[in-house]
Protein backbone atom coordinates (compact mmCIF):
# COMPACT_ATOMS: atom_id res chain seq x y z
CA UNK A 1 0.00 0.00 0.00
CA UNK A 2 1.09 3.57 -0.48
CA UNK A 3 3.85 2.01 -2.61
CA UNK A 4 3.31 4.24 -5.84
CA UNK A 5 4.40 7.40 -4.04
CA UNK A 6 7.63 5.69 -2.70
CA UNK A 7 8.26 4.64 -6.21
CA UNK A 8 7.87 8.50 -7.37
CA UNK A 9 10.14 9.83 -4.23
CA UNK A 10 12.63 7.97 -4.65
CA UNK A 11 14.13 8.91 -7.74
CA UNK A 12 13.05 12.21 -7.31
CA UNK A 13 15.05 12.85 -4.19
CA UNK A 14 18.11 11.30 -5.57
CA UNK A 15 17.43 14.01 -8.82
CA UNK A 16 17.14 16.37 -6.12
CA UNK A 17 20.21 15.28 -4.42
CA UNK A 18 22.43 15.05 -7.49
CA UNK A 19 21.60 18.97 -7.66
CA UNK A 20 22.19 19.23 -4.45
CA UNK A 21 26.13 17.86 -4.80
CA UNK A 22 25.91 19.79 -7.79
CA UNK A 23 26.42 22.85 -5.60
CA UNK A 24 27.97 21.31 -2.11
CA UNK A 25 31.52 22.68 -1.32
CA UNK A 26 31.07 25.39 -4.02
CA UNK A 27 31.78 29.14 -4.46
CA UNK A 28 27.93 29.36 -6.32
CA UNK A 29 25.73 28.67 -3.17
CA UNK A 30 24.39 32.06 -2.66
CA UNK A 31 24.32 31.87 0.83
CA UNK A 32 21.62 34.47 2.04
CA UNK A 33 20.38 35.18 5.57
CA UNK A 34 16.17 34.64 7.04
CA UNK A 35 15.00 35.35 10.36
CA UNK A 36 17.99 36.15 11.34
CA UNK A 37 22.21 35.47 10.85
CA UNK A 38 22.24 32.28 11.90
CA UNK A 39 19.31 30.85 9.96
CA UNK A 40 20.68 30.32 6.08
CA UNK A 41 19.50 29.54 2.96
CA UNK A 42 21.20 29.06 -0.34
CA UNK A 43 20.67 28.47 -4.04
CA UNK A 44 20.51 24.73 -3.56
CA UNK A 45 17.10 25.28 -1.05
CA UNK A 46 15.01 27.32 -3.40
CA UNK A 47 15.98 25.12 -6.65
CA UNK A 48 15.47 22.08 -4.62
CA UNK A 49 12.25 22.81 -3.72
CA UNK A 50 11.09 24.31 -7.08
CA UNK A 51 12.46 20.86 -8.39
CA UNK A 52 10.02 18.90 -5.83
CA UNK A 53 7.49 21.26 -6.80
CA UNK A 54 7.63 20.69 -10.59
CA UNK A 55 8.00 17.27 -10.48
CA UNK A 56 5.18 16.66 -7.78
CA UNK A 57 2.46 18.67 -9.84
CA UNK A 58 3.65 17.12 -13.30
CA UNK A 59 2.54 13.56 -11.24
CA UNK A 60 -0.02 14.89 -8.83
CA UNK A 61 -1.63 18.13 -10.37
CA UNK A 62 -4.72 17.97 -7.78
CA UNK A 63 -2.64 17.86 -4.83
CA UNK A 64 -1.04 20.40 -2.39
CA UNK A 65 2.28 21.12 -1.29
CA UNK A 66 3.93 22.67 1.93
CA UNK A 67 7.47 23.61 1.34
CA UNK A 68 9.58 25.59 3.61
CA UNK A 69 11.17 27.78 0.88
CA UNK A 70 7.46 28.31 -1.15
CA UNK A 71 4.90 27.70 1.23
CA UNK A 72 1.35 26.07 0.67
CA UNK A 73 0.75 25.72 -3.14
CA UNK A 74 -1.59 23.78 -5.22
CA UNK A 75 -5.22 22.33 -4.51
CA UNK A 76 -6.48 23.88 -1.02
CA UNK A 77 -9.26 21.62 -0.96
CA UNK A 78 -7.15 18.46 -1.62
CA UNK A 79 -7.09 15.79 1.27
CA UNK A 80 -3.16 14.98 -0.25
CA UNK A 81 -0.52 17.29 0.99
CA UNK A 82 2.66 16.76 0.22
CA UNK A 83 4.78 18.43 3.40
CA UNK A 84 8.73 18.86 1.82
CA UNK A 85 11.78 20.19 3.72
CA UNK A 86 14.37 20.16 0.02
CA UNK A 87 17.27 20.92 2.11
CA UNK A 88 17.49 20.21 5.68
CA UNK A 89 20.78 20.86 7.41
CA UNK A 90 21.20 24.19 5.35
CA UNK A 91 24.11 25.03 7.89
CA UNK A 92 25.91 22.29 7.65
CA UNK A 93 25.43 22.52 3.88
CA UNK A 94 26.76 26.11 3.59
CA UNK A 95 29.86 24.99 5.53
CA UNK A 96 30.76 22.00 3.37
CA UNK A 97 29.79 19.61 6.54
CA UNK A 98 28.53 16.69 4.37
CA UNK A 99 25.04 15.60 6.77
CA UNK A 100 21.83 17.12 4.89
CA UNK A 101 18.91 15.79 3.63
CA UNK A 102 15.78 15.84 1.55
CA UNK A 103 12.81 15.25 3.80
CA UNK A 104 9.80 14.20 1.78
CA UNK A 105 6.56 13.19 3.39
CA UNK A 106 2.72 12.93 2.12
CA UNK A 107 -0.65 13.01 4.57
CA UNK A 108 -3.65 12.29 3.11
CA UNK A 109 -6.24 13.78 5.67
CA UNK A 110 -3.64 14.91 7.82
CA UNK A 111 -2.33 11.76 8.28
CA UNK A 112 1.20 11.33 7.33
CA UNK A 113 1.08 7.47 5.02
CA UNK A 114 4.56 8.18 3.54
CA UNK A 115 8.16 9.27 4.06
CA UNK A 116 11.38 9.84 2.17
CA UNK A 117 14.81 11.14 4.25
CA UNK A 118 17.35 10.97 1.17
CA UNK A 119 21.08 12.09 2.45
CA UNK A 120 22.88 12.57 -0.73
CA UNK A 121 26.40 13.08 -0.12
CA UNK A 122 26.22 10.17 2.82
CA UNK A 123 24.52 7.97 0.10
CA UNK A 124 21.61 7.11 2.57
CA UNK A 125 18.04 6.32 2.05
CA UNK A 126 15.33 5.88 4.35
CA UNK A 127 11.97 5.19 3.12
CA UNK A 128 8.30 4.56 5.70
CA UNK A 129 4.59 4.12 4.64
CA UNK A 130 2.30 4.16 7.23
CA UNK A 131 1.37 0.21 8.43
CA UNK A 132 4.03 -0.85 5.88
CA UNK A 133 7.17 -0.53 8.24
CA UNK A 134 10.54 1.28 7.58
CA UNK A 135 13.45 0.74 5.70
CA UNK A 136 17.17 1.95 4.84
CA UNK A 137 19.45 1.27 2.04
CA UNK A 138 22.73 2.76 1.35
CA UNK A 139 25.48 3.63 -1.37
CA UNK A 140 22.97 1.82 -3.95
CA UNK A 141 22.76 -1.66 -2.48
CA UNK A 142 19.24 -3.32 -1.25
CA UNK A 143 16.59 -2.18 1.02
CA UNK A 144 17.16 -3.25 4.37
CA UNK A 145 14.28 -3.31 7.66
CA UNK A 146 15.00 -0.97 9.98
CA UNK A 147 14.49 -0.92 13.84
CA UNK A 148 15.29 1.58 16.64
CA UNK A 149 18.01 1.14 19.26
CA UNK A 150 16.86 -1.43 22.11
CA UNK A 151 19.35 -0.17 24.94
CA UNK A 152 17.46 0.15 27.92
CA UNK A 153 19.74 3.03 29.62
CA UNK A 154 21.08 5.94 28.81
CA UNK A 155 24.75 5.85 30.09
CA UNK A 156 25.42 3.73 27.14
CA UNK A 157 23.20 5.32 25.14
CA UNK A 158 24.50 8.19 22.38
CA UNK A 159 21.69 10.76 22.08
CA UNK A 160 21.42 13.56 19.87
CA UNK A 161 19.16 17.09 19.73
CA UNK A 162 19.51 20.73 18.59
CA UNK A 163 19.15 24.34 18.97
CA UNK A 164 16.76 26.76 17.64
CA UNK A 165 17.25 29.32 15.54
CA UNK A 166 15.89 32.03 17.94
CA UNK A 167 18.86 31.43 20.68
CA UNK A 168 20.64 34.00 21.30
CA UNK A 169 17.83 36.17 22.02
CA UNK A 170 15.43 33.82 23.61
CA UNK A 171 17.35 32.04 26.93
CA UNK A 172 14.72 29.20 26.60
CA UNK A 173 16.82 27.47 23.68
CA UNK A 174 17.67 23.89 24.77
CA UNK A 175 20.92 24.57 26.55
CA UNK A 176 19.86 23.99 30.16
CA UNK A 177 18.31 20.54 29.08
CA UNK A 178 21.36 19.68 27.06
CA UNK A 179 23.81 20.54 30.06
CA UNK A 180 21.30 18.36 32.14
CA UNK A 181 21.56 15.37 30.06
CA UNK A 182 25.46 15.47 28.77
CA UNK A 183 26.70 13.48 32.19
CA UNK A 184 24.08 11.35 31.83
CA UNK A 185 24.85 9.65 28.17
CA UNK A 186 27.42 8.10 26.59
CA UNK A 187 27.37 11.05 24.72
CA UNK A 188 25.75 13.60 22.80
CA UNK A 189 25.51 14.78 19.52
CA UNK A 190 24.16 17.63 17.39
CA UNK A 191 24.13 16.57 13.67
CA UNK A 192 22.51 19.57 12.19
CA UNK A 193 19.45 17.67 9.94
CA UNK A 194 16.39 16.93 12.20
CA UNK A 195 15.30 14.68 9.67
CA UNK A 196 18.57 12.80 9.80
CA UNK A 197 18.62 12.75 13.14
CA UNK A 198 15.25 10.93 13.48
CA UNK A 199 16.11 8.51 10.63
CA UNK A 200 19.35 7.98 12.37
CA UNK A 201 17.17 6.81 14.98
CA UNK A 202 14.43 4.70 13.52
CA UNK A 203 17.99 2.61 12.42
CA UNK A 204 19.09 2.61 15.92
CA UNK A 205 22.57 4.39 14.63
CA UNK A 206 21.44 6.86 17.61
CA UNK A 207 19.63 5.83 20.44
CA UNK A 208 17.39 8.70 20.79
CA UNK A 209 16.78 12.74 19.86
CA UNK A 210 15.19 15.47 21.49
CA UNK A 211 14.81 18.68 19.93
CA UNK A 212 12.67 21.97 20.26
CA UNK A 213 10.82 24.35 18.17
CA UNK A 214 10.83 22.46 15.05
CA UNK A 215 8.34 23.18 12.19
CA UNK A 216 6.35 20.10 10.43
CA UNK A 217 8.82 19.80 7.29
CA UNK A 218 11.27 19.34 9.20
CA UNK A 219 9.78 16.06 10.79
CA UNK A 220 7.05 14.85 9.23
CA UNK A 221 8.65 12.17 7.06
CA UNK A 222 11.13 11.69 10.03
CA UNK A 223 8.71 10.76 12.39
CA UNK A 224 6.72 8.32 10.38
CA UNK A 225 10.03 6.35 9.79
CA UNK A 226 10.37 6.66 13.41
CA UNK A 227 7.50 5.46 14.16
CA UNK A 228 6.98 2.65 11.24
CA UNK A 229 10.84 1.16 12.64
CA UNK A 230 9.14 0.58 16.14
CA UNK A 231 9.95 3.83 17.79
CA UNK A 232 8.39 6.00 19.82
CA UNK A 233 7.95 10.09 19.77
CA UNK A 234 6.78 12.01 22.16
CA UNK A 235 5.55 15.68 21.74
CA UNK A 236 7.12 17.21 25.22
CA UNK A 237 5.70 20.40 25.57
CA UNK A 238 3.39 22.53 23.13
CA UNK A 239 4.31 26.14 23.59
CA UNK A 240 7.87 26.12 21.28
CA UNK A 241 5.92 24.81 17.53
CA UNK A 242 6.45 21.42 17.29
CA UNK A 243 9.01 19.93 20.08
CA UNK A 244 9.76 15.78 20.03
CA UNK A 245 11.88 13.13 21.55
CA UNK A 246 12.61 10.07 19.62
CA UNK A 247 13.67 6.77 20.21
CA UNK A 248 12.43 3.63 21.95
CA UNK A 249 9.27 3.93 24.57
CA UNK A 250 12.12 3.80 27.49
CA UNK A 251 14.85 6.06 26.34
CA UNK A 252 12.32 8.62 25.40
CA UNK A 253 10.74 8.18 29.26
CA UNK A 254 14.10 8.82 30.43
CA UNK A 255 15.08 11.74 28.32
CA UNK A 256 11.69 13.01 29.43
CA UNK A 257 12.70 12.67 32.68
CA UNK A 258 15.63 14.97 32.27
CA UNK A 259 14.37 17.20 30.04
CA UNK A 260 10.44 18.09 30.79
CA UNK A 261 9.98 15.98 33.87
CA UNK A 262 7.20 18.13 34.84
CA UNK A 263 5.35 18.09 31.39
CA UNK A 264 2.91 15.48 30.52
C1 LIG B 1 17.18 22.83 10.57
C2 LIG B 1 17.86 21.53 10.88
C3 LIG B 1 18.51 21.60 12.23
C4 LIG B 1 17.52 21.97 13.31
C5 LIG B 1 16.80 23.26 12.96
C6 LIG B 1 16.14 23.12 11.60
P1 LIG B 1 17.07 23.67 8.03
O1 LIG B 1 16.56 22.79 9.31
O2 LIG B 1 16.93 20.48 10.86
O3 LIG B 1 19.08 20.37 12.60
O4 LIG B 1 18.20 22.14 14.52
O5 LIG B 1 15.81 23.52 13.93
O6 LIG B 1 15.46 24.32 11.27
O7 LIG B 1 16.86 25.10 8.40
O8 LIG B 1 18.48 23.31 7.80
O9 LIG B 1 16.11 23.19 6.98
CA1 LIG C 1 14.70 21.85 8.17
CA1 LIG D 1 15.38 23.47 4.93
Amino acid sequence: MYQEYIDFIIPLAKKVGELQLSYFRTDRLGIETKSNISDVVTRADKESEELIANALFGKYPNHKILGEEGGFRGNEDSEYLWVVDPLDGTTNFSQGIPIFSISIALQYKGETIAGVVYAPYLDELFVATKGGGAYMAYHGGESKRIQVSRKERLDSSVIATGFPYDKSTNTDNNTQEASRVVPLVRDLRRLGSAAYDLSCVATGILDGYWEMSLKIWDVCAGILIVEEARGQVCYYRDDRSLSVIAGNELIVKHIKEIIAPDRD
